[in-house]
């Protein structure tokens, strides 16, 4: 911390009384896979249904968090674990606000996805990993990324020159060769449902 001289101020609305506003369990989804896995679309369906089911959500997303926030920093382990850094701190805030956040970022690094959990509090870190082999990745391509990594026209491209570490313990497994986006969207909506964190009680103000 550069920052010295500055004290943490309390706030007078507590994290507790914002989610019960909301009838919700704040938490973050936390998504990780390799880029064309389906984070990004299987994200946004699931927001779409949290939404349709009255929720308060917020989804971050890497490349768009990449045009702002996050702008200064490119794809080198050392940038990589820097984004990650900053992106959990704001889905601590965004927690903290009493929304359920979505991340969406390939967080290829075991150490930095148990880095941003561990700012959480128990429950509030879900981890989903979408897991679609990297050949279906690249037969997909949906942005032509990995034609060019392999063309050696990007460096440090995860999957090819730069590493993924999957998840051993998800708390929601992905199999999006398996499933429809529906499907894939539906499962992570099970969940929330299943833990508690929309629906019954979370609706009736008991959390
Ligand atoms: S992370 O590794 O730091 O978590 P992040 O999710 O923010 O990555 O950004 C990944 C997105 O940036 C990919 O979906 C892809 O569109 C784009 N991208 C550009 N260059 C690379 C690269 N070298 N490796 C991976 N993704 C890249």
């Amino acid at each position: 911390m550069k920052t010295e001289n500055t004290v943490w101020h309390e706030q007078h609305v507590s994290k507790q009384q914002r989610s019960a506003q909301k009838k919700q369990k704040p938490c973050v989804l936390w998504y990780t896979g390799l880029s064309g896995s389906g984070k990004s679309t299987i994200a946004n369906a699931v927001d779409e249904l949290l939404y349709r089911m009255g929720q308060h959500t917020y989804v971050l997303d890497g490349d768009n968090v990449r045009h702002g926030l996050n702008g200064d920093l490119g794809f080198s382990d050392e940038d990589r674990i820097e984004n990650i850094r900053r992106i959990g701190q704001v889905a601590k805030l965004f927690v903290d606000s009493g929304l359920i956040v979505t991340t969406a970022f390939i967080s290829p690094f075991r150490a930095d996805r148990a880095m941003a959990r561990e700012l959480l509090d128990d429950g509030e870190f879900i981890e989903v990993f979408i897991d679609t082999p990297i050949e279906v990745c690249e037969q997909r391509d949906p942005k032509g990324l990995y034609k060019k990594a392999r063309a050696g026209e990007i460096k440090e491209f995860t999957g090819i020159t730069s590493e993924y570490e999957p998840p051993e313990q998800a708390d929601i497994h992905v199999k999006t060769d398996e499933l429809t986006i529906e499907q894939c969207a539906q499962q992570v909506v099970d969940y929330l449902i299943t833990h508690g964190y929309v629906g019954g009680k979370a609706a009736s103000n008991e959390l």
